[in-house]
């Protein structure tokens, strides 16, 4: 063998176990389902263009690190069922399609909800305003088409959203002045008659606020003194850097449990742009004026906030793993910060990094922390 040929083996030979070595780690490297998944479900909402299948970078993150997700927008009752005649199902079928093609436990996100509800649902055709048992006869309709359609296959539904005031009184929404406390009632039961497997959950948000949980639990245990079913309660999580006190929020991640229902995470995200005022809402139909100072970081997020929001995730990973006994799934409110709401809430046209994966779809540093945070506890 000339001396040649040899040195061209050994060259190839090195380069071949350089690249095998250097893919390693991608195939080897765990997601965030390999190491919560004996914790709790772990996964995101997807929009109509990601459960379409049609953003590839969604879906690459989607197969290595979620084993759940949640419909953002198409099962709202505005979108679904836009016309008292008309259900539009297009994005619905595909979102969970795709979950069950991708080995995700798909969510329904909402039936009952005061907002994005299609205006016909509070109004005769003529034009007056719905009367009483005209308007549970509708919601008991749409519950029974829309759970009924995916009798089966949707895992859990968000039945009632965000029917609570941070003050613990209700919502005067137009399901309340119209039909009264009893409207949830009606909602729980309707969807529990549609699919009687599916888990069936009451959300919000602020939940970390004393009278909102306290409201909450009394809702519960409400439902459950009537024989309704109730599986769990989702606190949103829509969270600041500096809001809520995480004591108050584990208290209420406790509190919940201890009226024997489940607790879930289901719309977490973190904003790390400044508030026109201080609130930690998530209250859609808020919208301020835009003003540069309110958009400090339109180029990136500086070294220092995001380090703050590292460990503004750790700090609440580290809770959720220590109330995992309570705790059956968490769930981001978006895949990329590209995806987030929260670049036009409150206030339009910002640039915002709420979420665990950057906008080429990369995962932050945080990501694998959290995994080692989890590894290390292994169960
Ligand atoms: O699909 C239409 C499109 O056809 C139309 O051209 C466009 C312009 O009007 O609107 C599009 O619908 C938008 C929809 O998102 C889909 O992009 C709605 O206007 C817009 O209001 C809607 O915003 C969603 C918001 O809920 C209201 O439904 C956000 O994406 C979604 O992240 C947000 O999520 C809510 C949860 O459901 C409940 N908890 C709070 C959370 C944040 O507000």
């Amino acid at each position: 063998m000339t001396k040649h040929f040899t040195t061209a083996v050994i060259t190839r030979s090195l380069l071949l176990f350089w690249v095998m070595a250097a893919m390693i780690p991608a195939f080897g490297q765990k997601g965030l389902r390999d190491a919560l998944g004996n914790y709790f479900l772990i996964g995101s909402s997807l929009n109509q263009w990601q459960s379409a299948g049609t953003d590839s970078a969604a879906t690459a993150v989607v197969k290595k690190h979620f084993n759940t997700a949640v419909a953002e927008n198409c099962m709202k009752s505005g979108p679904i069922h836009p016309e008292e005649n008309r259900y539009d199902f297009t994005a619905a079928d595909q979102f969970v399609d795709y979950c069950e093609r991708n080995g995700l436990v798909p969510i329904g996100h909402c039936l009952v909800w005061h907002s994005q509800a299609p205006a016909w649902l509070f109004r005769t055709a003529d034009g007056q305003a719905v009367s009483r048992d005209e308007l549970i006869r509708r919601i008991q309709q749409h519950i029974k088409t829309v759970v009924g359609r995916y009798k089966g296959r949707v895992h859990g539904w968000d039945v009632v959203n965000e029917a609570i005031e941070d003050d613990g009184t209700l919502r005067k929404s137009l399901f309340y002045n119209i039909i009264g406390e009893e409207f949830i009632d009606i909602a729980f039961q309707a969807a529990h008659e549609a699919d009687p497997e599916a888990e069936l959950y009451y959300n919000d948000y602020s939940m970390a606020l004393p009278a909102k949980r306290e409201a909450a639990c009394r809702l519960v245990k409400r439902l459950k003194s009537k024989g309704l079913c109730i599986d769990a309660v989702g606190m949103q999580s829509h969270l600041g850097l500096h809001y809520p006190d995480l004591d108050e929020y584990e208290r209420s991640i406790e509190a919940i449990a201890q009226c024997g229902v489940k607790v879930m995470i289901t719309e977490l995200d973190v904003n790390v742009l400044p508030n026109p005022r201080s609130f930690n809402g998530a209250e859609v139909s808020q919208d301020f004026e835009y003003q540069q100072r309110l958009n400090p970081y339109p180029n990136g997020l500086p070294a220092d906030k995001a380090a703050e929001l590292q460990q503004r995730y750790l700090d609440l990973f580290t809770i959720y793993q220590r109330h995992h006994s309570q705790i059956s799934r968490v769930n981001l409110w978006g895949i990329s910060d590209a995806n987030s709401w929260l670049n036009g809430w409150p206030v339009r046209g910002r640039t915002n990094y709420p979420l665990l994966f950057d906008r080429q779809y990369q995962a932050k540093p945080v990501v694998e922390k959290i995994i080692q945070l989890f590894e290390k506890d292994r169960k």
